[in-house]
């Protein structure tokens, strides 16, 4: 390879890495396996090696990245969060030793092996033997607050168990303990199901699950979801510990103060020992909580540990990596077969995801026919054709993955795959998703799109409507009895007669669970539209805050950011959805058709505030919008926008502007919180 040609790779694999750790690190949704992953840092990790005047700094082989995001309060840690360089290699676990052995001047080392637990790194703080807090490792340095959902974790202590023994050492004032946050298998499987009956995205696998949910904003809904802590590190001790002085003996003191360790470690002397104890981590690891991939060995002194240090000393904390420990990972499970055909999924948002339809093959215990290509760019970079032999990988992933060409076994005369420029369903012409990788079908009706949006839309997900599944929908689409979502309003029994042989009975059932549905909760109407960014979750705090579609349809991306748990991007994407004119005529034509949501229930019908409007201006001293607002609808009120002749009363506070004088020169009653809070009693 030129130095000119270097240049670009390195280029584009640092642009690679870089979108692949804000996919890991900041949306839990990486396009990846940890394989590939890895596999790429190690190709830039070369050729900086071999082209040391194109390298900048330290490029360790492991992720650097940063998981802090917004909404949390940030901490810094007392001791910086470190990760550690991962290898697939026993030469160069060999080589960590021989460099201990050779800095330390001792032979046969004493070692801790320990499972490498797949899950999310946390550090919490106990003082005094009480849980304080719980952190993420955001950058190494500082990480994101996440007490309230750490604590929902039913086996973890709050309290440190203190030791019968009158002899034993006093529990520290502050300690730091690190661990991983994970969720079993079996959680992980019920959580998507959920998902999918919801119509919401599926987790890739349950690291990420457990990722999105430790950065859950709402602690009730991580409650619902059974995440498990094992604790396996020591950060800062203050004052410095007393009772144990190694790994192994930390690893017993955790043990002892009735916190959860991992199932099993080996302490053992010597590298040829510690090849061993992998081996039999790796017979037993499936057996295991939690998704192990790989073993972590580390020396087991703390003394020794200070002596040999770190790595990238004067570095920031993110690129530090112990000198005493070292992580070997297993390879994922994985199998070859060859590609028969590579087809093109078109998703309800027009998304074009490409799939390779393989021989099938046994992995992991299922057999897989199909398998993700990710997207256009991928196929690319992997040179991915039909007929090509590959392997195919399933880490815990629902989906598997094509990670690997074996380019010597490619048949001849195969050729390049041309991702198409057109829509494989409509012919329409593909435009490249903002700033994403997809691409996507823009035509809003083609028919694949449409397809899946009326199955969306009826969906238990949506509006729930008995006896509407996909192939009454394909029936009905491919009849042309209905073209567009509000033509199902429209059936009628007569319609539908045709369709099967004696089917009054069919017929009547259809049209009259469609009917019932027009009435159905607004929030599954919400959500049934297919609203980027909304789920379940999000339609219902729509429709609680605004109660009708055309409410909603008026919001300004103000009162949206208002909602708690809304971010901008949310915000963005309904005011986005809504500016459409397409989207505002199909919320027209719902309601000509007989669309009429039922918004959640009103609060108390007696509540103080029944039947009356409240217009909510200016910041309150203690109340946010939110709070105010549920209030008002817990006392019975609606909470309205604008100030006119039927408002019941202005609740203003700080800073409050037009709507204040509007309010004085109508003649609305003004209220200040603690009036309010008088009015609605308490
Ligand atoms: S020790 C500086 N022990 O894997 C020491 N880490 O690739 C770093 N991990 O950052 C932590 N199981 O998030 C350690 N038994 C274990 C672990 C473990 C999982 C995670 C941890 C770490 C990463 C290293």
């Amino acid at each position: 390879m030129t130095h000119a040609e270097a240049q670009i790779r390195i280029a584009a694999l640092r642009t690679e890495l870089a979108r692949h750790d804000e996919r890991y690190y900041r949306q839990a949704q990486p396009e990846i396996t940890d394989f590939e992953y890895d596999a790429l840092k190690r190709e830039l990790a070369g050729l900086e090696v071999q082209f040391p005047e194109l390298a900048i700094g330290e490029s360790p082989t492991q992720r650097v990245g940063d998981d802090r995001s917004e909404g949390f309060v940030r901490v810094k840690h007392r001791q910086a969060m470190t990760t550690l360089d991962n290898t697939y290699d026993e030469e160069e676990l060999r080589e960590f030793d021989a460099r201990l052995v050779k800095a330390l001047g001792t032979t046969e080392l004493a070692y801790t092996v320990e499972p490498k637990i797949d899950g999310v790194a946390v550090s919490l703080t106990y003082e005094k033997g009480k849980l304080t807090r719980a952190v993420t490792r955001g950058d190494g340095e500082e990480g994101d607050d996440v007490t309230a959902n750490v604590c929902t974790i039913r086996g973890l202590p709050h309290v440190l168990m203190p030791a019968d023994d009158l002899l034993a050492p006093p529990l520290p004032g502050l300690i730091e303990i690190r661990g991983e946050v994970f969720l079993r298998d079996e959680e992980f499987r019920r959580i998507n199901q959920v998902q999918e009956e919801l119509g919401e995205a599926l987790y890739a696998n349950p690291r990420n699950l457990a990722a999105g949910t430790l950065k859950q904003l709402d602690s009730k809904l991580v409650a619902t979801r059974r995440l498990e802590i094992v604790l396996y590190g020591l950060g800062a001790c203050e004052p410095a510990p007393t009772g144990f002085d190694s790994q192994s003996s930390f690893q017993a003191q955790v043990r002892a103060w009735g916190l959860p360790v991992v199932e099993k470690f080996w302490s053992v002397r010597g590298i040829d020992a510690v090849w061993a104890a992998i081996g039999a981590l790796d017979a037993m690891r499936r057996g295991f909580a939690y998704a192990t991939d790989g073993a972590v060995v580390k020396l087991d002194a703390f003394t020794q540990q200070g002596v040999v240090g770190y790595r990238g000393a004067g570095q920031a904390a993110r690129k530090l990596s112990p000198r005493w420990a070292c992580a070997y990972k297993f390879a994922p499970d994985r199998a070859e077969t060859r590609i028969r055909a590579i087809t093109l999924q078109v998703g309800r948002t027009g998304a074009v995801t490409p799939v390779a339809e393989l021989e099938p093959v046994l992995l992991a215990g299922t057999t897989v026919k199909r398998a993700t290509l990710h997207n256009a760019d991928e196929i690319a970079r992997k040179d991915v054709r039909v007929g090509d032999a590959v392997l195919v990988e399933k880490a815990g992933e629902i989906i598997p993955a094509v990670v690997q060409v074996l380019l010597e076994k490619r048949p001849p005369h195969c050729e390049a795959y041309v991702f198409p420029s057109e829509c494989p369903v409509c012919a329409t012409k593909l435009v490249r998703e903002e700033g994403g990788v997809k691409w996507m079908c823009p035509n809003p009706v083609c028919p694949e799109k449409v397809r899946r949006k009326i199955g969306h839309f009826a969906s238990k997900a949506g509006l729930d409507i008995d006896g509407l599944g996909e192939e009454v929908v394909d029936l009905l689409l491919t009849q042309h009895l209905i073209k567009t979502l509000p033509d199902l309003f429209r059936l009628k029994v007569a319609d539908l007669l045709p369709l099967k042989k004696s089917g009054e009975v069919w017929a009547t059932n259809l049209i009259n669970g469609i009917a019932a549905r027009r009435t159905a909760d607004l929030w599954r109407v919400i959500h049934g539209l297919g609203i980027p960014q909304v789920g379940a979750a999000s339609a219902k705090d729509l429709a609680r805050r605004f109660r009708s579609l055309d409410a909603l349809a008026e919001a300004s991306l103000n009162d949206l950011v208002q909602i708690e748990g809304f971010g901008e991007k949310t915000a963005e994407a309904v005011r986005a959805w809504f500016n459409d004119e397409a989207n505002r005529a199909l919320v027209a034509d719902l309601q000509a058709a007989g669309l009429t949501p039922t918004p959640p229930a009103e609060g108390a019908a007696g509540g103080a505030l029944a039947g009356k409007t409240v217009v909510l201006t200016g910041t309150l001293p203690t109340l946010s919008r939110e709070q105010a607002t549920e209030k008002i609808e817990a006392a019975g009120g609606k909470v309205s926008g604008s100030v006119s002749r039927k408002t019941h009363y202005v609740l203003a506070g700080e800073e409050a502007g037009s709507k204040l004088e509007k309010a004085k020169s109508l003649g609305v009653p003004v209220l200040d919180e603690a009036g309010f809070l008088e009015l609605i009693g308490g």
